[in-house]
């Protein structure tokens, strides 16, 4: 059979990476296509210091790999929006199929490229952009097509994670991690995207679009950061037998979807909290599969790589397949009237650290407020003031509750004359 043309733009990280297992795979990989895979054209402005392209035709216009007609095709690791918008539509207008990481891509355009696409004829396939290495998209889409998926959670920022991972192991400080997590080639280019949780918007988007079929909405995510977490949350936390993860949680329940990134304690002997480091891990229930989990490494040049060259073998094997015989570009034939509730509307179980000054019934009267809204309390401690510091500090655990039921309790408590200072407030998931 004829060999497969592929055009890399881009190539940094998960670029270079993708050329590298192209090449070093390349006999391995044309026997599981059934046909030879070669990157015909490379688009990158810059050589990668770790690939050997010799004999590879490169230009520094990636849009020449989107025009060549010998490319089938066009492999998007630029990054960003708007150029590698510019250049996946460019590439589908010449009936290119497109192979991308970019999750803000599909997060944020990928109504309008997916029906570019369906008008072409071609696919767009992008595995690469959730959770790296971990074959998620295809589990989701394919593995558990039978289920109705209840629910879903995951770790899917590997920065986030080694960072949260590094500080609590090995008490390092925030920015240190943080510019290691940038050498190693992690972190986003504006590695706020990591750290305030944006990132792991975009790849729950995705997530919840293909396991309920449902729009892409990526406005509709709450999305919470890290950097609120301080070492006592961790180490309270671990008192009360929970770790705490940055998790994009989505449930599929009777009054909607919800769609959130949070930073969420959970229960300490659920396999998820104990994925450490730059791993992702990403856990599926499904109605006749039960709880599954996935785990692997979220990013990094081999493991997105690997993710990248598992979708141009995909299309490999099926570019002689009719269109309307692939797998659909969001698992299901999308349905309009989907709800995805507010912030407000969902409903979990609560950790809070409220600071108070060391006076006789302020304890009472926080559990009175609590009380009075119905909200559960589940566990209390309290730390007396140390001789450092004048405050003493609340823990409470409470059972589930309506996010809206407990804005108006933390509002009533911020309220009392003997409490300090902003309430922390962490969302607690069982995971069960
Ligand atoms: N910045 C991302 C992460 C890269 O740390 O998970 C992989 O999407």
């Amino acid at each position: 059979m004829k060999p497969v043309k592929v055009g890399i733009c881009g190539l940094g990280t998960v670029g270079g990476g993708t050329y590298n297992v192209l090449t070093t795979n390349a006999q391995n990989i044309a026997r599981r296509a059934g046909r030879e895979i070669i990157v015909a054209q490379i688009g990158a402005r810059r050589p990668n210091p770790n690939c050997d392209t010799t004999g590879v035709e490169v230009t520094a216009d990636i849009f020449d790999v989107a025009r060549n007609p010998d490319i089938d095709i066009v492999v998007e690791l630029i990054g960003g929006y708007d150029v590698a918008r510019e250049l996946v539509l460019l590439a589908i207008e010449n009936g290119k199929h497109v192979v991308t990481a970019n999750k803000a891509l599909i997060a944020e355009h990928g109504e309008e490229i997916f029906a570019a696409a369906e008008r072409q004829g071609v696919s767009v396939m992008y595995e690469a952009g959730v959770a790296g290495g971990i074959p998620i998209i295809k589990a989701l889409r394919e593995g558990l097509a039978a289920n109705r998926i209840n629910w879903l959670a995951g770790i899917i920022n590997g920065t986030g994670n080694f960072i949260l991972t590094e500080m609590r192991d090995k008490g390092r400080d925030f920015a240190d991690v943080l510019k290691e997590a940038q050498e190693l080639g992690y972190a986003e280019a504006d590695p706020t995207f990591d750290v305030e949780g944006i990132d792991a918007a975009h790849k729950l988007t995705i997530l919840a679009s293909i396991a309920y079929g449902i729009p892409l909405q990526f406005s509709r995510c709450y999305t919470e950061g890290i950097s609120k977490i301080t070492r006592d949350d961790v180490e309270y936390a671990e008192e009360l037998g929970y770790r705490i993860k940055h998790l994009g949680v989505s449930c599929q329940t009777e009054k909607g979807i919800d769609l959130r990134v949070h930073p969420t304690l959970i229960p300490e002997d659920r396999p998820i909290a104990k994925v450490d480091g730059v791993l992702n891990a990403v856990m599926v229930n499904g109605n006749a599969v039960g709880d599954t989990l996935y785990v692997g490494a979220g990013a990094g040049a081999g493991p997105t790589a690997s993710a990248v060259v598992a979708d141009i073998v995909d299309l490999a094997r099926t570019l002689e397949a009719d269109a309307a015989n692939r797998v659909n570009h969001l698992a299901y034939n999308v349905i309009e009237d989907d709800k995805v509730l507010s912030i407000e509307e969902v409903e979990t179980a609560y950790y809070l650290r409220i600071q108070a000054q060391d006076k006789t019934g302020v304890l009472a009267s926080v559990a009175t407020i609590l009380s009075e809204r119905g909200i559960n309390i589940e566990a209390i401690i309290q730390k007396e003031p140390s001789e450092t510091e004048e405050l003493a500090q609340i823990i409470i655990l409470t059972h589930r509750v309506m996010e809206k039921t407990m804005n108006g309790a933390l509002e009533a408590i911020s309220e009392l004359d003997s409490t300090v200072g902003d309430i922390t407030r962490i969302r607690v998931e069982h995971l069960a």
